[in-house]
Order: C-alpha cells, then structure tokens, then sequence
C-alpha cells in the first residue's frame, strides 16, 4: 500500500491505463478486461486489475490536472513497479485540420509549467512519448479506422485560462490539442526509464467552440482503450 494506492504488492499490473475519470476506469476495466478486480478506491480513484488476451492490466484513475497525476504515476512507477503507461482522455482540438472524435497520439507536451519544474529548474526538457508505443498505437489506430493524428500537445495548468494568447501561440506552432497531463506523465516516464504515450479523443475544439455530447464521449472513449491495449502489447 501506498498513500495513495490501496493495492496490495502484486496487484498492479506492469502495464497502466490511466484515465482521469475514475469512473472511465471502472468503465473500461469492466468492458475490455476478463475478470477485473478493483484494487484501489482510496479518495475514490478507483483502479482496477485484470488480464487483456491473457496480459495483466491495470486501469487507474489519474485525476485531473499534473499535480493528481504526478502522486499516482509516481506511486505506480516507484512502489508498484509500473513499466507501461498510457494516459487515455480528452483533449481541445487546436488545430482546424482536427475535428472532434478524431484520436490524437501525443508525441511531444509543452507546457508553462509541470510539477518537475522544481527539478529542471531553468532547463527546458522536451518531454515526448516513447517511440515504440507511439508507432504502435499508429498501426492499431489505422487498423480500427480511427481518424487519427500525432504531433504535439499543449498541457496546460488550468481548464479556464484567463491568457487565450497561450492557445493561440500554441495554434500557431502547430500544437495539436490541448489537456492537462501529458507532460507531467512524459517527464516521470524518462526520470524512471519507463514508456510512457498520451492516446487523446478530441471532445472539443477551440477555433470551432463545437463540443461532443455526453454520450460520444463515452462511444469515443471505447477507441482509446483499445488503442492503448493493442500499443501495450503488439
Ligand atoms: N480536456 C478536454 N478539453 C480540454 C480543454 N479545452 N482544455 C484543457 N483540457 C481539456
């Protein structure tokens, strides 16, 4: 057990889906997973452990924002001996060329600021997805038929942003989505040697101030799950 994490040693598989949602967590798991069992529910973020074509996995809430994300990916990676993680979520489209539902592979996250900032200090670090999961999820995006795009994410610190220069700075250097956790997760993933990809839907577009229903973002999200399963393993 961990602060954070109510799992037993064990009980948390080499490979993490990481949701924000806890309750996408309990979703997923009980729609791709045989046999999930639910190994954490402290403060309610739920993670949930069982096999994927006969490969354990786990699926984990992250929470909202990088500080959440940092606690959870730190405790998976240090104390439970996580090797593989996949964020799954929604991004802003910030492109005109990406429309919503469309998958975007987050290859690199800027950011103004992550949680590593006390360590980095002056130094920008480039954080990225690994290459290897990256190019794989490529291949299982095209094999589902997703509409998909890889390039890079904008992670920013806060949903209501008092500054749309950002975005469009970030619109104009060809970032493709914005959301609020990737970097933290890339920065955490080469601190520690692990792989570590962002596989985002497109729920809703700034230059188009268009935004998907409730009810596809469930159907969208089902695409993720699978991209990241297929990435992990193949
Ligand atoms: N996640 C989904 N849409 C977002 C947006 N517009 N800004 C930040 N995070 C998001």
């Amino acid at each position: 057990m961990t602060i954070h994490i109510g799992a037993e040693a064990g009980q948390i598989a080499e490979t993490v889906l990481l949701p924000g949602d806890p309750l996408r967590a309990e979703w997923a798991a009980h729609n791709f997973l045989d046999n999930p069992v639910c190994v954490n529910r402290v403060r309610g973020m739920f993670g949930f452990t069982g096999t994927w074509n006969g490969h354990p996995v786990t699926i984990h809430g992250s929470g909202m924002g990088m500080p959440s994300l940092s606690i959870y990916a730190n405790e998976l990676i240090r104390d439970y001996g996580a090797k593989t993680l996949v964020r799954i979520g929604s991004c802003g489209a910030m492109q005109p060329a990406v429309g919503l539902r469309d998958v975007i592979l987050g290859m690199t996250a800027s950011s103004l600021s992550t949680p590593s900032r006390g360590i980095f200090r002056e130094l920008n670090f480039a954080p990225c997805a690994d290459f290897d999961l990256l190019q794989k999820a490529v291949v299982a995006a095209r094999s589902i038929g997703a509409t998909y795009h890889v390039g890079g994410l904008y992670s920013a610190d806060v949903f209501y942003d008092e500054r749309p220069d950002l975005n469009d700075i970030m619109t104009r250097h060809g970032i493709l989505g914005v959301e609020m956790e990737a970097a933290e997760l890339y920065n955490l993933a080469a601190r520690h040697g692990v792989r570590a990809l962002a596989v985002l839907t497109v729920s809703d577009h700034l230059l188009t101030h268009e935004a998907l229903s409730a009810q596809d973002r469930q159907s969208s999200f089902g695409d993720m799950v699978r991209i990241a399963l297929e990435a992990s393993f193949s």
